[in-house]
C-alpha cells in the first residue's frame, strides 16, 4: 500500500516505523516527519494542519490510506476533505472529532449515552462558573472545553484554586479561544488507564491497555504535560475490566455519535479512572491515538496493524492482530521550560549503541545545519523499551533515557512506578 501518516511526533514515528515494521513493501511518506521517520520514509515538508497541501500530496502520490496522528487536523476536517476526494482515511471527521474538540460536546454524548463520567456543569460565563463553583465539593476539576494540548485539565485541592483556573482560562485567556467554554466537574478517585479502540464506526479492536504519566514530576507532582512516560500491559486492566469498558463505555458512545450522524472510523481513546471497586469512568476522550501511549502500544503488534487500520478506515469488518507477549515502557526526555514553555536548538547526544529490545522515538527533533541533532519542542523523544518482563522494561527505557544528553533534559526515573508497586506475575 501507498500511506500517508500525518504528523511529525513520537506518535507518528511509532506509527509510520510499526507500518513499516507490518509490511517492507509499503511506500511510506510521512508529513511532515522529523529526523526519525527520515531514516526510513519519506518526509513530505507540510505541516499537520496544512489541509490543501495534504490533499494534494495524497493525489500527487496516489496514497491509498491517509493515516492521520494528531487531534487538530482532525479537528478541522481534514479526514471530511479527503473522504470527499474519495480517499481512505484513518481518522474521524470533524463532527465525530467533537469527541476531543470540545468538552463540552464529549459531556454531552457521555449523558445522552448513558456512559459513566463525572458529573459536570458547562459554562460560557465566568460570574455564573464561580458562582456554581462556590458550591462545589472540593477537589473538582476545572477543563477548557477547547483544545489544548493536553494542558487544559487542572485538578484543584480547593475551591480557591478553582478560582485561579477560572479566571486565567475565562478572564485573562491564557489558553485562548480553548478557555472560553469551561467544565466543572467532580474529582474522580482511582487510577488511570489509557484503552485505544481501533473502530470501523460499529465494532471495536482493542488495543494492549497503557497507563501515562500526565504530571512533568516524579511521584506524579507538577503540572500536567502532553504525557511523560508510558507502560503496557498493565495489570489492572483485567479481561473483565476491559469487556466492560467496551460494553459501558466504547460502544455506547459510538452508537449515539452515528445517531448524530458523525460516525467515527479511526481510533476512540477513553481515558479512564479505574475506582478501586473496579468502576470505570471517562476522564475523556480522545479522537487519536495516544502519545506516548503509541510509542509502548504499537512496537507490541506482531502482524495484522495495516489491514486493521484499512478496515477501519473503510469501515468493513475489522481483522484481528496478533500481539508480541511482552512489556514495554517508555520514558520521555523533555527539553527546558516544559511544559509552561520549550528550549529549541540544544545539541542531542544519543548512545552510540541501544541494547536490544530499545528504540528511540523521535518526537521535537531537527538536524541544523551541519547535520546534527537538536531539540526543537517540548517533548524531544521517547525511549521505549521491550522486554520479557515489566522490570526489564522499566530498567532498559529509564537507563537509556539517563544516557541521552542534552542541555536542560527533563525526565522521570519513575515510569511505571505504580506497576512496580503490584505484584506482577509476568
Ligand atoms: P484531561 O485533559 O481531561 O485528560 O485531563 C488531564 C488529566 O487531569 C487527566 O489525565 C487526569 O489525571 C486529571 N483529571 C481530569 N479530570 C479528572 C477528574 N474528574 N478527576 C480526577 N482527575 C482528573
Ligand atoms: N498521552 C495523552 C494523550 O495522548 O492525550
Amino acid at each position: 500500500m501507498r500511506l500517508l501518516v500525518v504528523g511529525g511526533g513520537g506518535r507518528e514515528h511509532a506509527l509510520a516505523a510499526a507500518l513499516a515494521a507490518d509490511d517492507p513493501t509499503h511506500v511510506l511518506y510521512v508529513a511532515p516527519g522529523n529526523p526519525g521517520t527520515a531514516s526510513f520514509a519519506t518526509n513530505l515538508s507540510i505541516a499537520a494542519d496544512d489541509i490543501d497541501r495534504l490533499a494534494d500530496a495524497a493525489d500527487a502520490h496516489a496514497i491509498d490510506l491517509v493515516i492521520v496522528g494528531p487531534e487538530v487536523p482532525l479537528a478541522m476536517g481534514l479526514a471530511d476533505r479527503l473522504r470527499a476526494e474519495g480517499r481512505h482515511v484513518f481518522g474521524p471527521v470533524a463532527a465525530a472529532a467533537q469527541i476531543e474538540s470540545s468538552k463540552a460536546f464529549s459531556k454531552d454524548v457521555m449523558v445522552a449515552a448513558g456512559v459513566p463520567t463525572a458529573a459536570s456543569r458547562t459554562f460560557d460565563d465566568l460570574d455564573a462558573a464561580l458562582a456554581y463553583v462556590a458550591t462545589h465539593p472540593e477537589p473538582l476539576v476545572v477543563k477548557a472545553s477547547g483544545l489544548a494540548a493536553g494542558k487544559g485539565a487542572v485538578v484543584c485541592a480547593t475551591r480557591a484554586e478553582a478560582v485561579d483556573a477560572l479566571r486565567a482560562m475565562m478572564g485573562d485567556h491564557q489558553l485562548g479561544h480553548a478557555g472560553d467554554v469551561v467544565v466543572i466537574e467532580a474529582f474522580l478517585e482511582g487510577e488511570e488507564l489509557s484503552v485505544l479502540a481501533i473502530t470501523n464506526g460499529r465494532d471495536v479492536r482493542l488495543l494492549p491497555a497503557a497507563q501515562d504519566h500526565k504530571r512533568i514530576g516524579e511521584g506524579d507532582t507538577g503540572p500536567n504535560t502532553g504525557g511523560m512516560g508510558a507502560y503496557t500491559p498493565v495489570a489492572i486492566a483485567t479481561p473483565a475490566v476491559l469487556e466492560r469498558i467496551t460494553q459501558d463505555v466504547l460502544l455506547p458512545t459510538l452508537r449515539e455519535l452515528e445517531r448524530r450522524g458523525a460516525p467515527f472510523r479511526g481510533v476512540l481513546y477513553a481515558g479512564i479512572m479505574l475506582h478501586p471497586d473496579g468502576t470505570p469512568n471517562v476522564v475523556e476522550f480522545n479522537c487519536r491515538l495516544g502519545d506516548p501511549e503509541t510509542e509502548v502500544v504499537l512496537p507490541l503488534v506482531r502482524s495484522g496493524l495495516s489491514a486493521l487500520l484499512d478496515a477501519a478506515a473503510k469501515g468493513e469488518p475489522l481483522p484481528k492482530i496478533d500481539l508480541i507477549d511482552a512489556a514495554a515502557v517508555t520514558t520521555v526526555l523533555a527539553s527546558a521550560g516544559y511544559p509552561a514553555s520549550s528550549s529549541k536548538g540544544d545539541l542531542i547526544t544519543l548512545p552510540a549503541t541501544l541494547d536490544e529490545g530499545v528504540t528511540i522515538y523521535h518526537a521535537g527533533t531537527a538536524l541544523n545545519k551541519d547535520g546534527r541533532l537538536i531539540t526543537n519542542g517540548g517533548r524531544v523523544l521517547a525511549v521505549t523499551a521491550v522486554a520479557a518482563t515489566f522490570a526489564e522494561a522499566q530498567a532498559l527505557s529509564r537507563d537509556t533515557a539517563a544516557a541521552i544528553q542534552f542541555e536542560g533534559k527533563q525526565f522521570r526515573r519513575d515510569i511505571g512506578w505504580r506497576e512496580a508497586t503490584r505484584v506482577v506475575s509476568r
